[in-house]
């Protein structure tokens, strides 16, 4: 299958490009301003995203069966700083996939994220109400309302939870963001009362290559780890994995009741994966099964080592 993926050089898009090209798809990968090299990919473009008409020029000459979206703006905090790109990116170029996979006769799987849920009430299914806290979420909610409207035979939108696993630039997943703040010297500040069910971005990008190669499942569907465990316990678990000490990969642990600003981030983030789990060959993974993958970043390999 021909595979036009966005986002190619992000954390979900990398993992992508290797699980479909294992699989046999041709990918041919968009990306803004890396330079570096992305395995599985059959072929690399540099493009503007925020730029509708050249895409949709590519998308015409490229002639997909397929639109995997993993490009955004996916920080909460980057929406805020710049809400106009963060919606283009987040919002309009969703739509105008959405608007080329029904053109197309396409099949387009999306991204969304399990931000979309205040985190009050868990756990959250596919027939949940939606009441995001921050601009990010309320964007991505914005985004599965505009693809299923333009593309609803074609489209499937996966939201996502907080995603583990190596990235292409070492600084992107929770490990890597964590393993930075220690090998800086620094000491995190993670809520023991804040829950959230992790996967792999390679466990993700498998779930969504089944969902390119049949058809049957469409909508807004969910998926996400087999555990949802607190911050504090991630990060404890992370620093076991690798065999450091406290003092090397120390945590400040704190209550959300001790911090005001808690009131904007959602508390539980804990989905309910029905009816897409157990239906796809992709398990939903362990935390246990996700530490085993994990590698110590190329950003803090140096500080790593001096450990001895
Ligand atoms: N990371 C998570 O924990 C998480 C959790 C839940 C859901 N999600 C969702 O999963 C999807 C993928 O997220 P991710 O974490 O993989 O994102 P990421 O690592 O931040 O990567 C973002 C990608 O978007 C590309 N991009 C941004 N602006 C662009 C532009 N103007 N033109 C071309 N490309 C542009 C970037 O390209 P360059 O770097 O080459 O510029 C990069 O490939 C998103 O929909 C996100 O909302 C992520």
């Amino acid at each position: 299958m021909r595979i036009l993926l966005t986002g190619a050089s992000g954390l979900v898009g990398a993992a992508f490009a290797e699980s479909a090209s294992r699989r046999g798809h041709q990918v041919v990968g968009l990306v803004g301003r890396a330079t570096f090299s992305i395995p599985g990919l059959a072929e690399k473009r540099a493009l503007d995203l925020a730029d509708p008409e050249a895409l949709t020029s590519l998308a015409l000459e490229l002639f997909p069966d397929a639109i995997v979206n993993c490009a955004a703006v996916s920080e909460p905090a980057h929406c805020e700083a710049d809400p106009v790109r963060s919606q283009q990116l987040n919002v309009v170029l969703p739509a105008t996939l959405a608007r080329l996979a029904h053109h197309l006769s396409a099949r387009l799987v999306h991204v969304s994220t399990e931000q979309v849920f205040p985190g009050d009430a868990p756990p959250y299914s596919v027939g949940s109400a939606p009441r995001p806290l921050n601009l990010y979420g309320r964007q991505k909610l914005e985004s599965e309302k505009q693809v299923h409207a333009a593309a609803p035979e074609f489209a499937v939108t996966l939201r996502a939870p907080l995603l583990t696993g190596n990235s292409p630039s070492g600084a992107r997943s929770l490990h890597e963001r964590l393993l930075a703040d220690w090998a800086a010297g620094k000491t995190p500040r993670l809520y023991r009362d804040e829950i959230r069910q992790p996967c792999t971005a390679g466990n993700l990008a498998e779930a969504m290559c089944e969902l390119c190669e049949r058809r049957d499942f469409r909508g807004v569907l969910h998926w996400a780890g087999a555990e949802p465990l607190s911050r504090v316990e991630l990060a404890r678990r992370i620093r076991a994995r690798f065999k450091l000490t406290p003092e090397q990969a120390p945590i400040a642990e704190i209550s959300r009741a001790d911090d005001p600003s808690a009131a904007r981030r959602p508390a539980d983030l804990t989905l309910d994966c029905k009816p897409l789990a157990g239906a796809l060959k992709t398990p939903l993974e362990t935390f246990d099964a996700q530490l085993d993958q994990l590698i110590v970043p190329p950003p803090v390999r140096a500080w790593f080592a001096s450990l001895g």
